[in-house]
């Protein structure tokens, strides 16, 4: 926006009507009646800060060859005797300091909770450490030699009947895996995935070890562990749920912004299949304020880099995050709780909606885990907002894949009272779309594949487009035309020098008119001007939906226009070189376009890019004025 880029970049450049929704519920799955609160672990954990480790050193830090070996002779020193693994997960962070987990282990099998995790300095020191180690007497006898225990179908059993979990198992076999009494259940109905059951121990809120069957169920709207007693299939020790249930107060995902509806409480609004955690877990830990596996987000005053410490609204055990708003109120502070946790709500969908168009964690796109989906992992968005470090703008920092990247949305004061950008979606989106953009343009190892100016105009308007593209309404027409931050801005233009319009009057911008330009955002304009008129091509062919996400046919090409056109774009980003121009992005589209259904649209998109002067004998030249606008199409593709 006036909004710049690393790679930083900022939404801005030099320069009401209400309708309340109701949503219906994702994936069909209804929620069930019972109360899992109930069954939450509850498991006490010591944590020794890195003050505490300098002051008494527990390790006489004897420096170790690697770090594996200082966190092994650490754990042994502080639990002697205690049998454990190194879980496979260690690594060495960006800031250089290694982070391993280990696990306690009895007869070869874990304690599901009991968790050591050691911080290794660089330098080989100890740096801190956290400990859940279970401390009392080991049972004796090996219950692997005993095998009394009842069996892994019995136990899935046990645990359906006590959760109401509608799994029948009357057919169903447990065939052994790779590790040590580790099985999948085959043969049953009702979940989605086949469950899985393990024989572990627990700890047990008395401080005693259970024997107990590890089952793991998906039935869509929970996935559990289920610590089913391995005595006893009616005696349910714990559940752990990795479907967060969480709700929110906040104008919704349609409402771009105060002045276009209400706010409303949203239950459960994450995309199990794009965040099969939630929004609330990161794979390790299930947090209960505004911190989970695609973004941490909080309220930094100070516009400094020491997010870890600003203030991040509490949702409870229930994760809750219902919260007072009053716009009118001069002093944004007094609403920092729902003004982060509309941070955390937006981008927390735009992650699942990205998802489902295809910037996936194999293309680089930002989660702390990676839940098996390949890329790096370590990189969930920091999110700051009312953040202190500017005024009238946002901006947004794209390292490579695996570091964490920036949001900073700032307040605003074109108006009286201030407005704070975290309440305008397409600030956001905005935003996080230079994300998507630095990492697919170029491989989610190169973040610096926009930096030519050009480039850096797209990156821009790839920016605007989305936040327009999804705040589309199905009662829109070709004839629609829109503005850009025009609340944020108090101005109903937005902050664009034209509407975003198919009129070439309303908004004259076409190729020819880039020569000369400088300014990324004005540049971007044209860009995503083009891109509006190839939305409205495509919604013309395929129509327009209201859902949220989109329904994808056998191919994985969105059945209707507005996120079939998204689609074209996002994947072309990451066919296009490094440094595209519009020129390349165009033919990448078309490329896009013909992967995915075969070139059908191929009329449509050169239709949109030679009615604004990027037709076919469009020629970039050199220097920023040698553009060669052409309104020419191909002859035979229309
Ligand atoms: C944020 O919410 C918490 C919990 O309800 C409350 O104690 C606190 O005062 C709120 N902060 C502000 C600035 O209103
Ligand atoms: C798209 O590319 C993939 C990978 O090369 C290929 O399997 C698929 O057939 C292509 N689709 C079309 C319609 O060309
Ligand atoms: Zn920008």
């Amino acid at each position: 926006m006036r909004f710049s880029t690393t790679a930083s970049a900022a939404f801005l450049a030099g320069s009401v009507v209400a309708h309340p929704h109701a949503y219906p519920p994702l994936n069909g799955l209804s929620k069930r009646k019972l109360d899992l609160n109930s069954f939450r672990l509850e498991t006490e954990t010591e944590y020794s800060d890195t003050a505490a480790t300098d002051s008494t050193p527990i390790v006489a830090l004897v420096k170790r060859e690697t770090y594996l070996e200082t966190a092994t002779a650490l754990v042994q020193k502080t639990v002697p005797g205690a049998e454990f693994r190194v879980a496979d997960d260690h690594y060495v962070g960006t800031n250089g300091i290694a982070h391993v987990n280990l696990k306690q282990t009895v007869h070869g099998l874990d304690i599901d909770n009991a968790d050591f995790n050691v911080n290794v300095a660089a330098d080989g020191s100890v740096f801190s450490f956290g400990n859940s180690f279970y401390t009392g007497a080991i049972p004796a006898e090996n219950p692997l030699t005993k095998r009394d225990q009842i069996d892994p179908v019995a136990a899935l059993k046990g645990a359906s009947s006590v959760l109401d979990l509608s799994i029948t198992a009357t057919a169903a076999v447990a065939k052994p895996e790779e590790s040590l009494e580790h099985y999948v259940i085959e043969g049953s109905q009702g979940a989605l995935s086949a469950p899985k059951a393990r024989l572990q121990y627990i700890l047990t809120p008395e401080n005693t070890l259970a024997l107990v069957w590890r089952v793991e169920t998906d039935v869509g709207s929970d996935w559990l562990l289920t610590y089913v007693d391995a005595a006893d299939s009616s005696k349910i020790h714990a559940a752990v749920n990795y479907v967060a249930e969480a709700s929110y107060t906040v104008y919704p995902w349609e409402t771009n912004d105060p002045s276009k509806g209400s706010r409303v409480t949203e239950s459960n609004p994450a995309n199990t299949a794009s965040s099969p955690l939630g929004w609330h877990n990161d794979g390790t830990t299930t947090y209960t304020v505004t911190h989970g596996n695609n973004g941490i987000a909080q309220a930094n005053y100070a516009g400094d880099t020491a997010y870890l410490s600003d203030y991040r609204p509490s949702g409870g055990s229930t994760n809750d995050y219902l919260f007072g708003l009053n716009l009118a109120n001069t002093n944004p502070q007094t609403y920092s709780n729902a003004s982060v946790t509309q941070l955390f709500y937006t981008a927390n969908l735009y992650h699942d909606l990205l998802y489902q168009l295809g910037f996936t964690s194999a293309a680089g796109n930002f989660q702390t885990s990676v839940n098996g989906g390949g890329g790096k992992g370590g990189d969930e968005v920091i999110l700051n907002a009312q953040d202190g470090a500017g005024t009238d703008n946002a901006d947004f920092a794209t390292p490579v894949d695996g570091q964490k990247p920036r949001m900073r949305m700032f307040i605003w004061d074109y108006t009286t009272p201030k407005r704070d950008c975290a309440f305008d979606a397409g600030v956001i989106i905005h935003e996080y779309t230079h994300g998507v953009s630095n990492r697919l343009t170029g491989g989610p190892a190169n973040s610096n594949c926009l930096s030519v100016l050009e480039a850096g105009g797209m990156g821009e308007g790839w920016g605007d487009f989305m936040a327009i593209a999804i705040h589309l309404k199905t009662s829109d027409k070709r004839t629609t035309n829109y503005p850009l931050g025009d609340w944020i801005y108090g101005n109903p233009a937005g902050i664009r020098q034209y509407l975003y319009s198919t009129s070439l009057t309303t908004n004259p911008l076409t190729y020819a008119k880039v020569n000369g330009v400088s300014e990324v955002h004005a540049i971007g304009t044209t860009w995503a001007t083009i891109l509006y008129e190839l939305l409205w091509n495509i919604i013309d062919k395929k129509g327009i939906t209201a859902t949220r996400f989109p329904v994808l046919d056998a191919k994985g090409a969105p059945t209707d226009g507005r996120f079939y056109t998204m689609k074209i774009v996002i994947d072309a980003m990451a066919l296009q070189p490094c440094s595209p121009t519009f020129v390349s992005g165009r033919d990448a589209i078309l490329d896009a376009d013909k992967n995915l259904s075969g070139g059908a649209n191929a009329c449509a998109i050169w239709t949109a890019f030679a009615k604004r002067g990027v037709g076919s004998g469009a020629k970039r030249g050199t220097g920023n004025s040698g553009r060669t606008a052409s309104n020419v199409i191909p002859t035979g593709v229309c």
